[in-house]
């Protein structure tokens, strides 16, 4: 068996960096205690810890303060924060925008409260080429009932790069909170909430961020909690004497004891990224990407899908090869090359519907921050290989 390469970054990032798991065993060894719950000084070591992790995050996305960052689950638990929470209690007939791109975690959610609520969820056509929406879509959706605008910022089938910008204008227009889910983007590519001006942005710690699985964050702008109820209470180790929730952030998003072993590999993470500075690590994939794009132009029976317009894309890579399941694909890749990769429907099924490629779905490959050109390299070479395969079996049946 080859040696492995890692190509699924979009699921959970591989590897971490060393200091993560090292920070983790520090923790589990040394500290073991929970933020909040105790008076001696492992206890008050972990709050430190919090306090750390929360500051780095924020600085990581420039936001306002480190009490706007709730510390979540995954992705899919901050997008169900601000989602219901925004969403739960409106009245029938309340209209939701979100686009043809978005992941289960954003098009459940929406689904589910069609059902349960009578909201009206609406998700916008994106290009069938290159999954861009086109913010004049959105703003020519909006109806006087539209209670939340969602996009996703890199789609993980396609890879494009929403243009979130304009999305968060055109909702900050209309004064309707705007939830951008960053779950791709987050450490890949540079994000500055104060500029972007969301309401909301949720992504996972264990992706970009380099942190463990069971790690995530919700940034909520100032004053856009009061716009989101929580749909949890709980202890929060403060204020403890009374018998209601708090409202104060963090603590009204974030119940219960902490994954502080797992946050203490995401601070780790992140002072990674911020060590290396996320534009040199967005360049770095911008590279990956352009190597991809050309050593797979005009490869016979092989189709790659999403922008061909480096700044439209992240390394993000939907690939298809003529008369090969997804997972056939994905098989013989693991199997001649060692290359990790995602077959199937990757949760997103509107998005395929996009390019064409429902209900089979396709094989993805998605690039991190330790990728490199030789592997990338690996992959191209076992694409034209296998499409040649492929190709030679259709011509002699
Ligand atoms: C675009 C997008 N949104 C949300 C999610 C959910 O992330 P998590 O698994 O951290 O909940 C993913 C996961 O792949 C994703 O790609």
């Amino acid at each position: 068996m080859p040696d492995r390469i890692y190509m699924d970054n979009s699921a959970t990032s591989f590897p971490k960096p060393p200091a993560v798991t090292e920070a983790m065993v520090r923790f589990a060894e040394d500290c073991g205690a929970s933020a909040g719950r105790g008076a001696y000084a492992e206890a008050k070591a972990c709050e430190r810890l919090l306090a750390d992790a929360r500051v780095a995050v924020a600085t990581l996305i420039n936001a306002e303060s480190p009490d706007r960052i709730v510390f979540t689950l995954n992705a899919s638990d901050g997008l169900n924060i601000a989602i219901r929470g925004v969403l739960n209690t409106a009245p029938a007939g309340s209209h939701a925008i979100a686009t043809a791109l978005e992941h289960n975690s954003v098009l459940r959610p929406c689904n589910a409260l069609a059902g349960q609520t009578g909201l009206e969820p609406e998700f916008i056509a994106c290009d069938g080429r290159t999954g861009l929406v086109a913010p004049d879509d959105i703003r020519a959706a909006i109806r006087p009932e539209t209670r939340m605008i969602v996009c996703v910022h890199v789609s993980n089938v396609t890879g494009t790069m929403q243009p979130i910008d304009a999305v968060a204008e055109i909702a900050r227009e209309h004064d309707i909170p705007c939830l951008i889910d960053a779950a791709q983007s987050a450490g890949h590519a540079p994000i500055d909430v104060q500029a972007l001006g969301a309401d909301f942005v949720a992504f996972p710690g264990h992706k970009g961020c380099l942190g463990p699985l069971g790690t995530g964050v919700l940034y909520i702008r100032p004053g856009a909690e009061d716009r989101c109820k929580t749909m949890r209470e709980g202890g929060t180790g403060t204020i403890s004497e009374v018998a209601t929730h708090p409202i104060t952030m963090p603590d009204k998003y974030e119940i219960g004891s902490h994954n502080a072993i797992g946050i203490a590999g995401l601070l780790e993470g992140v002072r990674w990224l911020l060590d290396r500075d996320v534009a040199a690590i967005r360049t770095h994939d911008e590279q990956r990407c352009e190597q991809f794009l050309t050593d797979t132009d005009g490869v016979a029976g092989l189709s790659v899908y999403g922008p061909r317009t480096i700044a439209d894309r992240s390394g993000v890579f939907s690939v298809n090869v003529d008369g090969l399941a997804p997972g056939e694909l994905a098989a013989r890749l693991e199997a001649g090359w060692g290359i990790c990769t995602r077959p199937g429907m990757h949760c997103a099924p509107l998005a395929h519907k996009t390019i064409g490629t429902h209900p089979t779905g396709t094989c993805r490959l998605s690039f991190g921050p330790y990728t490199t050109a030789e592997q990338v390299a690996t992959a191209t070479t076992a694409l034209a290989e296998v499409a040649a395969g492929a190709r030679a079996v259709a011509e002699s049946a």
